[in-house]
């Protein structure tokens, strides 16, 4: 965050904290100094208006926690999806607490029979060469969590120019095309901390977690993790291709999301569509981001379509 004269220096504890931050986007280098040095962490939750928590910020313990809701359960009528997003009209849908035995089908969302091409080249075909908001012209119909991602993916590739050539080159290669999915999930991880309340006393990277305290699981730090991914920070297209540990965009364990099957499909189905139409999908002005530290999306992603 930057710093003014004459203000007080800003803890890297309350920059994660603080919705503004997300404006800018997600302070990476404020999640790996966290995680590096005390990667479970008191957030006391002054600056986003929430009840204090303690971040967990390494993949081990945020996949160890979704493992165990005997210990971690989820929090009674928390919203789907995480909290709600602040600054933002849009909001999620209120679920129970049940929890399912659902396990994550795994990656690939190839050989589905569900056939998301069609509608995705007619989204896409709403850009032209002059400047269209991603968000609120052309994924304007889909829920939040989705709009988010397929967004996510899309900035990817006109972040990565270079990833978005060699896609193309290698359209065919369908091993290729799922990790390239799996990737923009990883990189990006739409929806960035889920919570939890701990159920009994235990100890988690050497910090004592009373019962009754919440714990943030930060998916985003978990997904960016160093002792887990090479290069966490780098949009690799392949990283999946030979077997890197699964990413937690969707969670994992009992509660693991159920619509992770059709986020795929759907984001597959518009890579597809961006890689076979003739042109370049590229940015036409500076992107909006959500204001929120639980989702992390666009309010406004400029795009056109430029000629070959
Ligand atoms: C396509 C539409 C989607 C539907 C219908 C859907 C539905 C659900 C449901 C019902 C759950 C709760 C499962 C339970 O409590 O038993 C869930 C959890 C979750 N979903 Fe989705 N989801 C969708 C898309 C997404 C997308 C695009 C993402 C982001 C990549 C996402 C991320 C998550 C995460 C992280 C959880 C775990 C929450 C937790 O552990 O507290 N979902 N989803």
């Amino acid at each position: 965050m930057p710093q003014r004269r004459g203000a007080l220096p800003i803890s890297d504890t309350e920059v994660l904290n603080c919705p503004d931050t997300y404006a800018r986007g997600v302070p990476y280098d404020c999640l790996d100094r966290l995680r590096g040095k005390t990667p479970v962490v008191w957030l006391d939750g002054r600056f986003a208006g929430e009840p204090g928590s303690w971040a967990v910020l390494r993949y081990t313990d945020v996949r160890r926690a979704l493992s165990r809701p005997e210990l971690f359960s989820p929090i009674p009528l928390e919203t789907l999806h995480g909290p709600v997003v602040r600054g933002s009209a849009h909001d999620g849908m209120p679920i129970d607490t049940g929890g399912t035995a659902a396990d994550d089908g795994g990656g690939a969302a190839a050989g589905t029979p569900i056939d998301m091409d069609p509608q995705a080249q007619a989204l896409l075909s709403r850009i032209g060469q002059e400047s269209a908001d991603l968000i609120t012209g052309v994924l304007n119909e889909m829920p939040e969590t989705l709009r988010n991602t397929v967004a996510g993916g899309a900035y990817a590739l006109v972040r990565h120019p270079e990833q978005y050539a060699r896609l193309r080159a290698g359209r065919a290669d369908e091993t290729l095309l799922d990790s390239a999915v799996e990737e923009m999930l990883r990189w990006w991880t739409p929806v960035m901390q889920v919570r939890r309340l701990v159920r009994r006393s235990t100890k988690m990277g050497g910090v004592p977690l009373r019962t009754g305290e919440q714990v943030a699981l930060w998916l985003t730090a978990a997904n960016h993790d160093d002792e887990v991914y090479v290069q966490p920070g780098r949009f690799l297209p392949e990283r999946f291709v030979s077997g890197s540990e699964r990413h937690l965009s969707f969670g994992h364990g009992a509660r693991v999301c159920l619509g992770g099957h059709l986020a795929r499909v759907h984001l597959r189905a518009m890579i597809l569509a961006i890689l076979d139409r003739p042109g370049r999908l590229e940015l036409a002005g500076e992107p909006v981001r959500l204001r929120s530290t639980a989702r992390h999306g666009f309010e406004h992603l400029p795009v056109r379509w430029a000629p070959e």
